[in-house]
Order: C-alpha cells, then structure tokens, then sequence
C-alpha cells in the first residue's frame, strides 16, 4: 500500500495498465453493491480532474457531471486548496478534540454562523453528512432527554429521502431499493409522502397537492401525537431521490407547524448546502425558513477533506444551559470532530465561494436548467426539474402513465454508458440521470454537456428500440 500511495495519479492509468481495477476486484468492498458482485468489482478508473474535467483510465477527459457526489463545488485541482492542506499539516496536522481544540475549527464555526439562518449559532463538526444527521439527531436525543421529555423521540422522514448509511440516517431514508435488503430503526421513525409534484395524482393542482402534503403532516403529528415526535429532517431538495424540488411554500408551511408542535426542525443541506444553490446555505436564502439544526457536509471543503457538521440554535443549546440538570452529558464525540486540515481547507474554500464561485453559480443556473430542459423533446423523457446547479432527467416509458417500471430499470446507466464514451460522467438513477456538475462550469461547457447528454439519451433510445423494451 505504502508503495502505491507514491504512484502519481497520471502513472496509475497508462492505457492497458488494469492493475488498480484488478486489485480493487480482489482487495475492494466498493459502496452499493449488488451480493452478486460484492468484493469483485470493476468500475471506472478515475486518474486525475482539473477544473470540471475527469480523466479516465483510457485517458479519455470527461465533465464530471455529478461534481464527484454533489462535492467538487469550487472544482478539481485548486491549488489554494491544495496549498492550505499541506500548510496546515505542517503547522498542526492533528490534536485531541476532547481536551484540546484548534483555531480553524473556531475559525470556521464563526464563518458558518454568519452566514447560516437565524439563531444558528454554533456548530459541531463531524466526517460527513451520515455522521452529521446522526449528531442531529443524538442531540434532539439528548436536548428531551434533559428537558425531562425522554418519550419525545419520534423522527419523521419522506419517502424519496436519503440521510445516510449510519444506521440510525439510514433509517430514515425513503429512496426505492434502499431498504429492501437492509434493517433499520424503523420504531423510532415515520415516513410521509415525498413532495414530488411530478408524481402528484392524475389530475390534481400543484396548490391541491401542497395543500395535501401539508394536511398530511398535520394529520401525522395528530394521529402520532406531538408529545411523541422529536424531529422532522428534509432536504430541501431531496437530492439522491431524484433532485425533487418541492412546491413553493411547503416548506414554510411545514417549518410552521413544527415550531407550534415543538418539533425540531432540521434541514439537510449536506448537498444544498456551500452553493450548490447559489448561497451557502439554501433554508434561509432560498427557502425562506429557518431551522432549528441545518446538516451540512460535501461542499463545505469541496470534497478535498471528509468533512461535516450540524449547526445547532442558539436557542435550543440555551436551554440546555440554562436546564434542572447541568451534569447531564451529551455522550457523543468522533476522534476526528473539528479536524484541524478540514477545517482550514473549508475556510479557504469559503473564500473561494464567497469571492466569485456562489455568484457565477447564481449567474450560470437559469441557462443551466433552459438548456437540459430541451430535452424534454426526446420522447423517451418524462420531465427534467432541477433548481440552481442541481438537475434531473427522469425517463419514463411513456408520459402517459409516467411508468419508469415498464423500461428496463437501468435505463440511467445505459445513458451513462453512451454519455461516458462521448465525453461526459453521468449519475444514473434506475429510470434517472442527475446533473450537478462543479458549480464554475461555463456556458460553453453547458452546451457541451447537453449536447452529449442528448446524444446519449438518443442513442439509448435506439438500443431500447432495436431490443423491443420500448416502442417510444
Ligand atoms: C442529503 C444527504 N444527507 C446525508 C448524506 C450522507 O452523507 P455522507 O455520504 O457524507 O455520509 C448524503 C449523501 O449523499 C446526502 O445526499
């Protein structure tokens, strides 16, 4: 291992040269995988990025659609962020956070109260958004434990939700297949409808929806009862779901009835969150509400560093303070909370959103969702939705029924496949593509995108055509 590490990227993938894929194939537990295959898998071998730009094992360059996993917001290859990890390695590349702490995590806890919505005050630091949610909700935990509510712990979620692979995250996702195969916390969660108006019923408004989205929720904190509900955790997009953007005013609405129940709000903007949206943080900037925790992780160093956090209020740490029982501990810490490097890349990486990128993001998403939506008039598309630079091409089979299931369920990765020979990474979705690449993308880079997005799509289209699974 420690001989590879010094192999230089653009050394690993000499064409023909299979080696790290067939040691992954034989050493490798990769994410997601199927029992048929797990531990003996071959996928893309990525070498080296460079601004929006991925370069394959063949040397083949490609826009990184996904941004890695909604993480490369301010681009590959940036070399003040690159400049600041070594510095900060050099300076003080790790200390204990259970008795000592450092200056970047202080630093960076101040940045991001600043720019976060109303009394978000402080912020607890952790290695990713699982970790995150999971602190999220320990603290909801803990916050009734000591205010003598300990029956106050119910978590309400979404279908079409994803939260995480840590097990109590992971019980709250809501994402097709998820679960199927996997357990979870399920007596401690309940699951409300996802605000997908592209799946509303036949025949009712965007408003009627709303107003049943809302009545839903009402109705599930008077069926379950308040006193027994701790949180509510969204997204504000649901992004891993399909980019679900939800009705205007649901959230506001649904942020109101939290706070008269006593129900803690929590926003996960592990993937709005540091721009993805135009701002740092999207509750309060695009969606008009403010949380009781936002969760954040990915953007936040760009995904150069594992790092997250959950930014608490003020009002709700005060109570604890300020509560009958001042010894009672929060038992809930990581070996690598406040990390001295993560910590100072994502200070950079905040000037770097903040001085250009958060804007050009602003400027560049209407074109950005204009041009995919073109696509609309291939038949094999059923919608394109998106918000800022987030996105989503849903293929159904026909418009009609909207029926992704009569397709062949990998229709993403069919695209994806065609999309990766002509120059483009895609995250397929079973019936879906997800667009969401690193926010400086230019407009010419747009148009390349979506050029080749259609042409795969077209291409898949004939392929689905001549094996007789489509008749579009
Ligand atoms: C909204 C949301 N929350 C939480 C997570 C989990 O984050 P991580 O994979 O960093 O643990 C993700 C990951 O994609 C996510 O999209």
């Amino acid at each position: 291992m420690a001989a590879q590490s010094k192999i230089k990227a653009s050394e690993i993938i000499e064409p023909g040269d299979d080696d790290a894929v067939a040691l992954a194939k034989r050493h490798l537990v990769q994410p997601w995988p199927y029992a048929g295959s797990v531990g003996n898998e071959a996928r893309a071998l990525i070498g080296e990025g460079d601004g929006i730009y991925i370069t394959d094992a063949s040397g083949k360059r490609l826009i990184d659609g996904p941004a890695g996993m909604w993480c490369i917001n301010v681009g590959h290859r940036r070399e003040e962020l690159a400049k600041v990890m070594y510095d900060q390695a050099m300076a003080l590349s790790y200390n204990t956070p259970w008795y000592t702490m450092n200056a970047p995590s202080a630093e960076l806890a101040k940045r991001i109260a600043d720019a976060a919505p109303g009394d978000l005050s402080h912020t607890f630091f952790t290695t990713g958004g699982s970790s995150a949610v999971e602190t999220a909700l320990r603290f909801m935990q803990f916050y009734n434990n000591v205010r003598g509510r300990p029956e106050k712990k119910l978590i309400l979620s979404r279908g079409g939700a994803y939260h995480g692979s840590t097990y109590l995250s992971a019980s709250l996702n809501g994402r097709p297949r998820d679960r199927d195969w996997m357990d979870g916390a399920d007596d401690l969660v309940v699951k409300l409808s996802s605000p997908d108006p592209f799946r509303r019923p036949k025949g009712m408004s965007t408003a009627a929806f709303t107003d049943f989205l809302v009545d839903q929720f009402r109705d599930t904190v008077a069926r379950v009862g308040a006193d027994r509900i701790g949180a509510f955790v969204g997204e504000p997009v649901q992004a891993s779901g399909g980019v679900i953007v939800p009705p205007d005013g649901y959230l506001k609405r649904i942020r109101e009835i939290c706070r008269e129940n006593d129900i803690l709000y929590v926003s996960d903007e592990v993937v709005t969150g540091f721009g993805r949206l135009g701002h740092v943080f999207a509750s309060g900037d695009v969606f008009g509400i403010d949380p009781d925790m936002i969760t954040f992780a990915k953007g936040v160093t760009s995904g150069y560093f594992p790092l997250g956090g959950v930014i608490i209020s003020e009002r709700l740490l005060e109570e604890l303070r300020r509560s009958n029982h001042p010894d009672a501990l929060f038992g809930h810490g990581l070996t690598y909370t406040s990390h001295p490097i993560g910590c100072a890349v994502a200070l950079k990486n905040l000037d770097l959103l903040e001085e250009g990128v958060l804007q050009h993001a602003r400027e560049i998403a209407p074109y950005f969702q204009a041009r995919l939506k073109t696509l609309e008039e291939l038949p094999l598309v059923g919608e394109v939705r998106g918000l800022g630079l987030m996105a989503c091409v849903e293929c159904v089979a026909d418009r009609e029924s909207k029926d992704p299931l009569q397709l062949d369920k990998d229709v993403g990765k069919r695209i994806d496949a065609h999309c990766h020979e002509l120059g483009l990474l895609v995250r397929p979705l079973i019936n879906m593509c997800v667009m969401s690449p690193p926010l400086i993308i230019s407009s010419e880079q747009v148009d390349d995108m979506v050029a080749i997005l259609r042409e795969g799509i077209s291409r898949t289209m004939d392929d689905l055509r001549k094996e007789g699974v489509w008749r579009g």
